[in-house]
């Protein structure tokens, strides 16, 4: 029995509410069908009113989509899966990237719920990245397609604390940063342009971890990452997602770049995430 899922968009090319559904462990097949089918549809579904979750209740919700993968260099806030993202302690993902890029076989897709939030600002912006790839002209789509980058975390969560001067300030949690986020170095090789195992939709995988092209040196490296990233951002390929407390929201992350909007100050913002084990990106040539 199939079963229908009440659905609104959220933006033009990328993202859909989902009404009237209570996440949880216990769903049924047919409807985790349904949400993983919305999910390679509009690459990023957004579900309000979930706070009856607890970390337990994520990781259960989870299980039914995959199974969790920890992160590789932050210890879980739970012991098990949950990556935290807490504004308080210097962690802001305000960046375009994809998670875990800087990993072989990074996560297949995030959940991500809010626990708390400052009274405006703190928004999260997803990208499409196939919609990007598709936005290409036909000499840069073969361009690309002929490219590997180099992703790594050496940009890490740290580089981003360094440049918030306050904590940057405070030696003692400059360096407790360092070494929680970037004490591996993680080094791999990925495809620009990624053919998604489930839809077979091509989309450019880049983002803050990608370094360099392979094969091209320093500034022409630079200037194809970006001129590749700028696709990626373009607000048509964008959706932006105002969070309530209790609001849960669903990535492909092999089909979508995000960024986490960092315009609230020193006012919290606590949220937590569990990725979901995924497989070696396959570039157009298999
Ligand atoms: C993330 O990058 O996974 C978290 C995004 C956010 O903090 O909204």
């Amino acid at each position: 029995v199939a079963t229908e899922l009440r659905l609104t968009p959220a933006a033009g090319r990328i993202g859909a509410v989902v009404h009237d559904l209570e996440l949880s462990g216990s769903l049924g097949p047919e409807t985790v069908a349904a949400i993983e089918s919305a999910l390679y549809r509009h690459k990023v579904l957004f579900f309000r009113g979930q706070q009856h979750l607890d970390d337990a209740g994520h990781e259960a919700f989870a299980r039914l989509l995959g199974h969790p993968v920890g992160h590789p260099t932050v210890p879980s806030a739970d012991g098990r899966y949950i990556f935290e993202l807490d504004a308080t302690k210097g962690v802001r993902a305000n960046n375009w990237h994809t998670d875990v890029t800087f990993v072989p076989s990074y996560p297949k897709a995030s959940i991500l719920r809010s626990l708390e939030l400052p009274e405006a600002g703190g928004s999260t912006v997803w990208a499409n990245t196939a919609a990007a790839y598709d936005d290409l002209p036909a000499p840069l789509k073969v361009l690309a397609e002929s490219l590997r980058a180099v992703h790594t975390n050496d940009y890490d969560y740290a580089a981003t604390l360094a440049l918030t001067p306050e904590l940057a300030e405070n030696r003692e949690i400059a360096a407790l940063f360092r070494q929680v986020f970037v004490s591996t170095a993680f080094k791999t090789e990925h495809p620009v342009v990624r053919v998604h195992p489930v839809t077979g939709e091509k989309s450019l995988l880049l983002g803050a971890f990608a370094q360099r092209v392979q094969g091209v040196s320093g500034a022409d490296s630079r200037a194809l990452l970006e001129l590749f990233q700028r696709y990626v951002e373009r607000l048509e390929n964008t959706v932006r997602w105002d969070w309530q407390v209790g609001d849960v929201a669903i990535w492909d992350n092999r089909a979508t770049q995000h960024y986490a909007v960092n315009d609230y100050g020193d006012q919290p913002r606590l949220v937590r995430r569990i990725t979901l084990d995924g497989d070696l990106p396959v570039g157009v040539d298999g």
